[in-house]
């Protein structure tokens, strides 16, 4: 009965110009290690769940990325939407479309970006989430320690009182401003959301009816079709036109039925440039470098990534983004990193 839906729809833009429109950071080898990030994600899932019942959600326009680099997965698989609306509208619809095929499926959704270096770990907190969702109405995700106050994050308030593994949770907070999350942290019992979701189908489909009731009418209007032939039309006609809103927003900050396990792995959502930089060995000069050969004076705390064997030759650069794709060289500070998003759209329209 185990389900999951792995969604592969983002674009990832902070991480220009090596994530594109065409060719996201997902399906990129972002580390260096020889798979791409969605192909490392679909195997970590893998373990625990049929391979066939593992569906992938992506833009139309991802389809051919996705076929080429999972060989393992069929078409009926991989869920296409012909707009982005967010992850509420992908969510919705995929967890209607399994429910049809087993109403008694206990699913993960999960992002295909994500660093995640214990793999046994992950497996052994997946397995607990799927047992407890198997015999309880619950929304369950896992949980990451804060260390500082990101406002990227949603923010989970456990119960403090809970000592099992499995606490149930006060409030769910996405993306709080700076203030919030960090009187959020020094409270002690908060954690950031993984963004990794578990439930079982009933349970998910039921938040969407209660808290979203109209995306839910919207999508299950086309119910008769999915998982046919006349499945195709009712989505080109109607996901565009479905509301554009997260999952976070549209049932987890909304629903009391939540739960979060406090994850036993160590995480990261590779955002940005300095993300990765921080995920990767440094060279001696403290410098993070994927396929260069670099040449390094005075320099250290730099993020450089170039096609195989580029020479980089840097002397008195401290903490910048160095990334050299294609017709693009990005010269970036690192404390800027997240206005590369703004950036891009400043400057694409005049190239
Ligand atoms: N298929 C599909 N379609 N996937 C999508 C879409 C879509 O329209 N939009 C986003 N995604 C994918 C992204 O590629 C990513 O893997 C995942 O869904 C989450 O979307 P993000 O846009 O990266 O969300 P976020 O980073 O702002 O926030 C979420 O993740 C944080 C942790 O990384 C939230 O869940 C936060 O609460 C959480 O802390
Ligand atoms: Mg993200």
């Amino acid at each position: 009965n185990y389900y999951a839906i792995l969604m592969a729809g983002g674009v990832g833009s902070r991480f220009w110009p090596v994530s594109t429109q065409d060719f996201p950071k997902q399906f990129h080898d972002m580390l260096g290690t020889g798979d791409t990030l969605i192909q490392k994600t679909f195997h970590r899932l893998a373990d625990l769940i049929p391979k066939e019942n593992i569906y992938i959600l992506t833009n139309e326009r991802y389809n051919d990325l996705v076929l080429e680099q999972l060989p393992e997965v069929t078409q009926k698989q991989v869920v296409l939407e012909p707009a982005m609306r967010n992850t509420a509208p992908c969510i919705l619809y995929a967890s209607l479309k399994i429910q049809k095929e087993n109403p008694d499926a206990v699913m993960i959704v999960a992002p295909s970006d994500h660093w995640i270096e214990d793999e046994q770990a992950f497996s052994k907190n997946v397995k607990q989430a799927f047992d407890f969702c198997q015999e309880n109405d619950a929304l369950m995700t896992l949980g990451i320690q804060p260390t500082f106050p990101n406002t990227g994050y949603g923010y989970i308030e456990f119960d403090k009182s809970a000592s099992e593994d499995i606490k149930s949770v006060n409030q769910f907070r996405e993306k709080p401003d700076y203030d919030t999350a960090k009187e959020f942290i020094a409270k002690g019992n908060f954690l950031w959301n993984a963004g990794i979701f578990m439930w079982s189908v009933k349970s998910v489909v039921e938040a969407f009816k209660g808290n979203q009731p109209s995306l839910y009418a919207h999508f299950e209007a086309g119910i008769s079709a999915y998982n046919t032939e006349a499945e195709a039309a009712f989505i080109e006609e109607n996901y565009p036109k479905a509301e554009n809103i997260s999952v976070d927003y549209a049932i987890m900050e909304k629903s009391n039925n939540v739960y979060v396990i406090a994850a036993d792995f160590d995480w990261n959502d590779l955002g940005t440039w300095g993300s990765l930089y921080d995920k990767l060995d440094k060279s001696e000069n403290g410098n993070a470098v994927v396929n260069a050969r670099t040449l390094v004076e005075d320099a250290t705390g730099n993020m450089i990534s170039t096609p195989k064997d580029k020479i980089v030759v840097i002397d008195g650069i401290q903490d910048y983004i160095i990334v050299d794709k294609d017709e693009v060289l990005l010269i970036f500070p690192k404390s800027k990193e997240q206005d590369i998003k703004q950036t891009l759209q400043k400057v694409k329209d005049k190239f």
